[in-house]
């Protein structure tokens, strides 16, 4: 089901805003360019993920060294500060371990979010 969230310019850019997409919080994040997503909750013990902060994920080649990816979107939850990458869901230390995402378009200005895939007529 696709769900009509509001307008694009009510969602500043690098923030998480908690929505409610049909009866799924969803937090939606705009980041350098691109719109994103996400589970409002975390999955470690339900925190309140879209409260955390938003960064640009850190990386290192080498020891020593810091990068910055501002491509790529980490949200921390304020509870218990798991990392979890914006656009793919997964924790920064175990991608086994995900939030939910959903896919997200902006159409006509209008920010569409998939919520759930509706089964059957
Ligand atoms: S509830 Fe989010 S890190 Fe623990």
């Amino acid at each position: 089901m696709t769900i009509d969230v509001g307008s694009i310019e009510e969602f500043p850019e690098g923030r998480a805003l908690v929505v409610m997409a049909g009866r799924t919080e969803v937090g939606i994040v705009r980041w350098s360019g691109a719109v994103y997503a996400i589970s409002a909750i975390c999955t470690h013990q339900g925190g309140p993920l879209c409260q955390g902060v938003l960064a640009a994920r850190l990386t290192a080649g080498r020891p020593g060294e810091m990068l910055i990816d501002d491509a790529a979107p980490v949200i921390a939850c304020p509870w218990h500060g798991w990392e979890f990458d914006v656009a793919s869901g997964e924790a920064i230390w175990d991608p086994t371990v995900r939030i939910r995402t959903f896919p997200v378009r902006v159409a006509n200005g209008r920010v569409m979010v998939e919520t759930e895939t509706r089964r059957g007529r």
